[in-house]
């Protein structure tokens, strides 16, 4: 158990990390000469040591093979100190009044003010939905897998059908929720200009994480070939047809030299957003969410569709996030919102919802678990007829009911108990930790 007590009686002579005792290996050297070579001094870094008095204890250094540092090893604490001494904040860190940012200031994208001011918050959503993110924290390890792995290692205990719809989901999710991650972290955080949004963006890549984690989970507890499923993306054509769709989005933004503030530029960045939290998140995840959920309500596979309950109430929340921004992008800025623009966000819309629907049809050939591929269908429509609206876009299949009624309860679950009755689902563990 931690103790702060335990940080009193350090020896206070010692105020920096003592490296590791020296190592003689070769793997070692190579190590060391590969870190020493990416070290890079941080003038940052530099400025907070200004505040220290450092008194450090004789250090013995790795051995330098292939690039040799051109110092003397026993100077280390007065070049630090010369360092130090001749440090001048630059002109961003200057005590400087006007640079204090207003709410005025503040824009979604191609804002200008430093993005390293968190408050005053423009956008009270965003930081919401931060807090609700990090209250709904959960770890996969904590649901209870036990009676999946009985069911599926017992031959009779799932159907063919079923064992694909398992199958089909895991290859699907285990890899487009890292196409997620590394969209957000590659293409769109830069490029969103507003500190409370990218604190939200940083809480939904860790969230991604933690469903790609999950997905792991299931495959490694229930003993998959994980070469197959996580190779699916390429190898089943309906998966990889899901998958390139979305990556193509990526590409267009994840060149470093990319760059927003051109109309054509800015509908770039709003194009990969509606990919991104419309379709991948907003349209194809619904399929495999609703199939394994369904399976849970009839007492099968409970671990593993407790897992995909957390994540689905993530993902509500990631969609929800997505909706807003490109709202406020269009509302700054509406010469991006033009007809060519509203064309291209429904014909998007209604690709995603065509190859969902193909996906469905591939992993349900005959009716299984109370539904078949024709409900799907429907319920995939009525999801995107949701999503056009969420974006102000007209319903593009009028009249189409939602066949899964249990699925948007599910959504909206707060504190009930989950409809598996084993635990209740809006834990916190944040609140719930405890140090003793
Ligand atoms: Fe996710
Ligand atoms: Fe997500």
């Amino acid at each position: 158990m931690l103790n702060w007590n335990d940080y009193d009686d350090a020896d206070p002579a010692v105020s920096m990390p003592i490296p590791p005792p020296l190592e003689t290996s070769d793997a070692a050297s190579e190590r060391m000469d590969s870190r020493s070579m990416e070290s890079v001094p941080d003038p940052k870094l530099e400025e907070r040591e200004d505040t220290v008095t450092l008194e450090v204890r004789e250090v013995v250094l790795p051995p330098i093979r292939e690039q040799p540092l051109d110092i003397d090893p026993g100077m280390s604490l007065e070049r630090a100190q010369a360092a130090v001494a001749t440090l001048e904040p630059s002109a961003e860190f200057r005590d400087d009044e006007t640079r204090r940012v207003t709410v005025d200031q503040k824009q979604m994208i191609n804002c200008r003010a430093d993005l390293n001011q968190l408050v005053p918050f423009k956008y009270d959503w965003a930081w919401q939905k931060y807090l609700d993110g990090c209250a709904n924290h959960w770890m996969p390890q904590e649901v209870n897998m036990t009676a999946d792995i009985a069911l599926w290692k017992t031959e009779e205990g799932l159907s063919d059908d079923e064992r694909l719809i398992v199958k089909r989901s895991l290859g699907f999710f285990s890899t487009a929720d890292s196409l997620v991650a590394n969209n957000l972290v590659l293409a769109i955080y830069r490029l969103i200009t507003n500190p409370e949004c990218r604190q939200y963006i940083l809480r939904q890549a860790f969230e991604e994480a933690i469903h790609t984690h999950a997905y792991q989970y299931v495959i490694e507890s229930l003993g998959m070939d994980e070469g197959e499923i996580f190779n699916m993306y390429h190898e089943v054509p309906t998966v990889a047809r899901k998958a390139s769709w979305a990556l193509k989005y990526t590409r267009e933004l994840s060149d470093p030299t990319f760059t927003t503030g051109t109309r054509k530029a800015d509908q770039t960045l709003l194009k990969n957003l509606i990919a991104y939290y419309c379709v991948l998140e907003g349209v194809f995840f619904y399929c495999g969410f609703t199939q394994i959920l369904s399976m849970g309500r009839r007492n099968k596979m409970t671990g593993t569709s407790e897992q995909f309950q957390y994540i689905l109430r993530d993902e509500s929340m990631h969609v929800n996030f997505g909706i807003d921004v490109i709202n406020q992008i269009k509302l700054e800025n509406p010469e991006l919102w033009d007809q060519d623009m509203q064309d291209l966000g429904t014909q998007m819309i209604l690709e995603g919802t065509e190859l969902e629907i193909s996906y469905a049809r591939d992993t349900m050939p005959r009716g299984v678990l109370g539904m078949n591929a024709n409900m799907m269908a429907e319920y995939l429509k009525f999801i995107a007829n949701r999503r056009l609206a969420q974006i102000g876009l007209a319903e593009q299949f009028p009249g189409v009911k939602n066949p899964f009624p249990w699925m948007s309860e599910i959504m909206d679950l707060k504190k009930e108990k989950n409809f598996f009755e084993t635990r209740v689902t809006e834990y916190q563990t944040g609140g719930a930790l405890s140090w003793d």
